[in-house]
């Protein structure tokens, strides 16, 4: 499992520059202008910097760009990385900075001189979130752990207070990051369960819910999904009450199929392996959970995931099998591969019979036909009630994570009949992504504000994010820990 890359913050102290080892970052404006440490580099490099400066190729820079010096004259260090970057920066625009120092200082030891810079916080975050790699099973690597990152600033104790509670969400899409890139021989149901397990010790309040437990609560439809695996289904139940005692929880929910094979109706080989990733849901479920617990949100929040693997078998659920949710509601199954749905319904049921929760959302690699639509730019967003939606599209905005509204209706929800039972699994293939969303409505009850996440296209993708090497990117984490901060937590 990765951890966070360590970082210590220092005092700032340009004098000793050129004793340094390692990697050293300083700052220098796309108009050119160096900082104290900057400038201090500049004579110990003989004129580097200037010369850097002076030289055409820099009017090209952009703000946020990274050119490197190697072995720097005059320094003991092994590169001088020259971070342009304008003063005035948004959020978001500081994280990538830092993000492009991690990627260039690719886990070598790194000091970077902030001096005094506002938005030193978010720069910090960005190294964090971009100093990971998912490397548990390449053997015989002879490349030395993650090593220290210094953060030399002009108040460090202060930065360092301000930079727990971001370092602390970092950790939760680490840890997102960690589960959705496990392949499912190693990430089973039952393995995802102790790891959520483990979060006791962080304070979190965990039960896990076995077959039989979710027998008797009539947990039908989940159980139909998982019924063709030699892995038991469970459902994990993480609280974390940080807010006032009678306060209604926010209730998170996941899709955790930790393996999607498409059950009897079995997907094609091609690609298959990515259904490795199907788990996504429950991943930003934990992994904001985590976050939360970390930072001690003052906030009251329920995290549910449904683990089951979709396998074939001879016990597995067959295409026109009727099965009952613990709603009572029938569903006629379809479609086997459509079982994402099947495990939702029965948990946002259970969550809401249970915890009367103030607001649900639910995270979900739930259809093909999201990346279709939306790429893998932006989740797609469905929700009941518009107040809630825009804090959260404000939220995900904020923190860089695409997030695109989409609509629901009844015509959609129409599609869902079925000649024999309460609905369909399915809606046919036009407008595959509302359809779903529309299934998940039905097991919403009348006047909890809900939003549906639909995850498929942005969990994990092909190639290297502004915050992440390809594979699992951790999306959602940060947008949901905002929504907490912004309209859940307690001053
Ligand atoms: N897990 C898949 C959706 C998915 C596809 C996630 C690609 C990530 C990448 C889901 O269970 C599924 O198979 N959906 C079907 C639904 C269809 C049978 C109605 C799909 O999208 O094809
Ligand atoms: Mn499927
Ligand atoms: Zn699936």
């Amino acid at each position: 499992m990765s951890s966070l890359t360590p970082i210590h913050f220092a005092d700032y102290d340009p004098k000793a520059l050129s004793g340094m080892t390692g990697r050293v970052a300083v700052l220098v404006t796309p108009e050119g202008s160096m900082d104290q440490a900057a400038r201090t580099a500049n004579r110990l490099s003989k004129g580097a910097i200037a010369r850097l400066i002076e030289s055409d190729g820099f009017k090209k820079v952009k703000s946020g760009q990274v050119v490197s010096i190697t072995w720097p004259a005059g320094m003991q260090a092994e590169a001088l990385d020259v971070l342009v970057l304008s003063r005035k920066l948004t959020p978001v625009e500081a994280r990538k900075a830092g993000a492009k120092l991690a990627s260039v200082a690719a886990g070598k030891p790194l000091t970077v001189m902030v001096g005094n810079m506002n938005k030193a916080a978010d720069l910090t975050l960005g190294i964090a979130l971009r100093g990971y790699e998912f490397e548990s099973h390449k053997t015989a690597t002879d490349e030395a752990p993650r090593a220290e990152v210094t953060i030399a600033s002009k108040v460090p104790s202060d930065l360092e207070a301000t930079c727990a509670p971001l370092l602390a969400v970092a950790e939760g899409v680490h840890m997102t990051r960690d589960l959705v890139n496990e392949p499912a021989n190693v990430l089973t149901t039952t393995e995802f369960a102790r790891r959520i397990d483990e979060m006791k010790a962080i304070g979190l309040e965990v039960e896990i819910l076995e077959e039989a437990d979710l027998e008797k609560l009539g947990m039908r439809t989940l159980l139909s999904v998982g019924q063709g695996s030699d892995s038991p289904s469970k459902v994990a139940v993480m609280q974390w009450n940080g807010g006032a005692k009678d306060a209604a929880p926010l209730a998170l929910v996941g899709k955790g199929v930790v393996f999607d094979t498409g059950g009897i109706s079995l997907k094609p080989a091609g690609g298959m392996e990515d259904m490795t990733m199907d788990m996504g849901g429950a991943g930003v479920v934990a992994g904001t959970m985590k976050a939360l617990a970390l930072r001690k949100a003052k906030a009251n929040v329920v995290g549910l995931v449904g683990l089951v693997e979709n396998m074939p078998s001879g016990n597995a659920i067959r295409p026109g099998d009727v099965v009952k949710s613990m709603k009572g509601d029938t569903v006629e199954i379809i479609n086997t591969d459509a079982e994402g749905r099947l495990v939702l319904c029965d948990v946002l049921w259970y969550a809401q019979e249970r915890f009367k929760p103030a607001a649900v959302i639910d995270l979900a690699t739930l259809t093909g036909a999201i990346i279709i639509g939306l790429g893998h730019e932006n989740a797609g967003v469905f929700s009941n009630d518009d107040a809630l939606c825009n804090a959260f599209l404000k939220a995900a905005n904020a923190e860089g994570e695409g997030a695109w509204r989409m609509p629901l209706g009844k015509a959609y929800d129409d599609q869902l009949k079925s000649r024999i039972a309460d609905m369909k699994n399915v809606g046919g293939r036009p407008a595959g992504s509302i359809t779903a969303a529309q299934f998940l409505q039905r097991f919403i009850q009348d006047g909890v504000p809900w939003i549906h996440l639909d995850i498929a296209g942005v969990a994990s993708v092909k190639s290297d994010t502004d915050f992440a090497p390809k594979g699992a990117t951790g999306w959602g984490v940060m947008a949901l820990n905002r929504l907490v901060s912004d309209k859940f937590e307690a001053e």
